[in-house]
């Protein structure tokens, strides 16, 4: 399962980077505001950071305006990825331009029937929503697993990419239920790594290294910069 982060943060997205896992960036309306800077250079500078796919959001609910902004959302960078509503508009968005081979990634879908029109109407990539669906008291991970199994039985070729995560728990059964992609804000992603036993366990190690390094003779060279 590939790991993507939920942000248009740059610092955020460099240091995620620099782990070696990041493999993608999703970004909406709210993420972009909350950067307060130019749109345009904002997303061509995420495009150029991540080698994976970046989801650029569409705006408003026009179906010809949301095709015109996905032959410009494509025009941005080779990995810019058209993020669609999943709305009756944004479905007939999602057909014309799949059509035309431009990558669409429909969002905010929280239903399994939702997942089954996007992936008929050619979708690259499905986003299901857990944390929103558990935020209103739904099943989210049910909504998932009937999503995955669907997919498979069916044998769609639409990636599904389980959004709105908001803990570890939501990764791990994720990609237990055979999601291909997890996308989370930074906050999310640090949990992942984060344990304290590990902390407790490194700080021990070196404590006892510090103690002992005087009597264990010739040392790697690069140990002892260490
Ligand atoms: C995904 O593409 C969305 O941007 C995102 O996961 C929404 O998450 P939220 O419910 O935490 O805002």
């Amino acid at each position: 399962m590939k790991l993507f982060l939920d942000t248009a943060n740059l610092d955020e997205i460099q240091e995620a980077n620099r782990w070696g896992v990041l493999r993608g960036i999703t970004t909406n309306p709210t993420l972009v505001a909350k950067e307060g800077r130019d749109f345009l250079p904002l997303v061509k500078e995420i495009c150029s950071i991540v080698e994976g796919d970046v989801s650029i959001e569409t705006v408003g609910n026009d179906t010809d305006n949301l095709v015109r902004q996905g032959h410009e959302i494509a025009q941005i960078a080779d990995n810019a990825i058209v993020k669609l509503s999943t709305t009756p508009n944004g479905l007939a968005a999602c057909r014309r331009l799949s059509d035309e081979g431009i990558k669409i990634n429909m969002t905010l879908c929280f239903t399994a029937a939702q997942a089954i029109l996007c992936a008929e109407a050619g979708a690259y990539i499905v986003s299901p929503f857990l944390g929103r669906l558990d935020d209103i008291s739904t099943d989210s991970l049910q909504v998932l697993s009937e999503i995955c199994e669907i997919y498979a039985v069916q044998d769609y070729d639409t990636q599904v990419l389980a959004a709105s995560l908001r803990h570890p728990m939501h990764v791990i059964e994720a990609a237990r239920m055979g999601a291909h992609i997890s996308t989370m804000p930074f906050k999310v992603f640090e949990m992942l790594v984060k344990h304290p036993l590990t902390d407790a366990g490194h700080k021990r190690f070196m404590d006892d290294w510090e103690e002992a390094k005087s009597h264990l003779g010739e040392l790697l060279p690069s140990m002892q910069e260490a």
